[in-house]
């Protein structure tokens, strides 16, 4: 086997709740308007789980993405999961996801690296293929993060979305569809965006002569949103010039350029820094908002669903998130859907109007799975 192993992209799948909440069922909530959200972000509306799970939807991405692949879950050897709102703590989403599709030979393990997780997934699962470790890699995005929003907070309960997106890569000797990646973090920017709940700094139960009630309470996200906006504004494009210098790929050469779905004046803006036309840019982001560790690969996947991106396409991917992390991919997209060349059906969504007033009975009752704040305003 000759050394380094190139990885070929070889399918992307997606999983997205079925209830969809609009801006207008947000102004039934908090002091926000559709066209304020919209022209702030870009977001028209989102997905958000109700029934749905971290690890269901994550394991309906692995199957969108095996089926295109035209891989069973057999031949898998390595899943990787980002995510940052698993369903526990233990065990990771990913064990749940190998049991599910029956990759009874792949080791798995979860990655925590918040909205760029898709990134770090794709180049840690990279190496492993790379070094002639594993053959077949699934990696995941997959993130709920309705679940830790306050609703009373229009400052963050208005940018999330839930969903999960996936990739399917291949060890290949002779092509090679990961041209490059780069990842970096700082974590001097840790608490510009946060969720403190569950970790052992903010439990569920403790005596109190251990952690104070207080501490108990900050369980939602968390965000100082101006700070996070410049640094995105400036990471997005020094990782992605990092990585086409990396790769030897000219701006030229790319032919879409997928960023993390988080709001549409930092892709633009950020294209515009790197000189990329608005044409190249990816985005779901009004569908969807923002879907955290699932945003780049379900943007790449509406984006092949509409026939967007063409192949072969060159594709810089792109995120940054809490830690701070950020990171970018010069992916080649080689891959054609298996299933339409075997005429079977695609993977399709279906939407249910999701309606406003549920939410506001689920926020009034304390959610099953939080303590006794549920609804306590959003801290400082
Ligand atoms: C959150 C974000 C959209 C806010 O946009 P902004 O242009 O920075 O807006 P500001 O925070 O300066 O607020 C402007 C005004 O709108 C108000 N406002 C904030 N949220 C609002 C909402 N949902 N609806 C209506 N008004 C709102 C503010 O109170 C403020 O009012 P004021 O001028 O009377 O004080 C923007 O900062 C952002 O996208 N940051 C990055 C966040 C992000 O991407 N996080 C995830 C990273 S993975």
């Amino acid at each position: 086997m000759k050394f380094p192993v190139g990885t070929k992209l070889l399918g992307v799948g997606a999983g997205l709740p079925s209830a969809v909440i609009t801006n207008a069922d947000l102004e039934k909530l908090v002091a926000t308007t559709d066209e304020w959200i919209a022209s702030r972000t870009g977001i028209r509306e989102r997905r958000i789980a109700n029934d749905e799970t971290a690890t269901g939807l994550a394991i309906e991405a692995a199957v969108d993405a095996l089926g295109f692949a035209g891989i069973e879950g057999k031949e898998i050897d390595l899943i990787i999961v980002a995510t940052s709102t698993p369903d526990y703590l233990y065990p990771s989403t990913a064990c749940m996801v190998q049991a599910a599709i029956g990759a009874n030979n792949a080791a798995a393990f979860d990655l925590e690296a918040a909205c760029t997780g898709i990134i770090y997934a794709l180049s840690v699962a990279q190496q492993f293929i790379s070094t002639g470790t594993y053959k077949t890699a699934l990696i995941i995005g997959v993130d709920l993060h309705s679940r830790f929003l306050n609703w009373e907070d229009r400052n963050t309960c208005i940018l999330f979305g839930d969903g999960a997106g996936a990739f399917v890569l291949q060890a290949s000797e002779t092509e090679n569809d990961v041209l490059s990646t780069y990842l970096r973090a700082d974590g001097t920017g840790a608490q510009l965006l946060k969720i403190p709940n569950p970790g052992t700094n903010y439990p569920h139960a403790a005596p109190e002569a251990i952690v104070s009630e207080e501490k108990m309470v900050q369980k939602f996200v968390e965000m100082n949103g101006r700070p996070v906006y410049e640094f995105a504004v400036k990471a997005v494009p020094e990782a992605v010039n990092t990585a086409m210098e990396k790769a030897g790929i000219k701006l030229e050469e790319i032919d879409y350029f997928v960023p993390h779905q988080a709001n549409i004046r930092i892709m633009l803006s950020a294209a515009e820094r790197l000189g990329i036309s608005k044409d190249k840019v990816v985005s779901n982001i009004d569908k969807v908002g923002n879907t955290s560790a699932a945003s780049i690969p379900l943007a790449f996947w509406q984006a092949i669903q509409n026939k967007q991106i063409k192949i072969p396409a060159v594709c810089a991917l792109v995120g940054f998130g809490a830690g701070l992390t950020w990171g970018a991919a010069i992916i080649r997209w080689m891959a054609k859907d298996k299933r339409l060349e075997g005429g079977e059906q695609v993977h399709e969504l279906h939407d249910h109007h999701f309606k406003a007033h549920h939410l506001e009975k689920e926020t009034q009752h304390e959610p099953k799975h939080e303590g006794s704040h549920a609804h306590r305003p959003h801290n400082k």
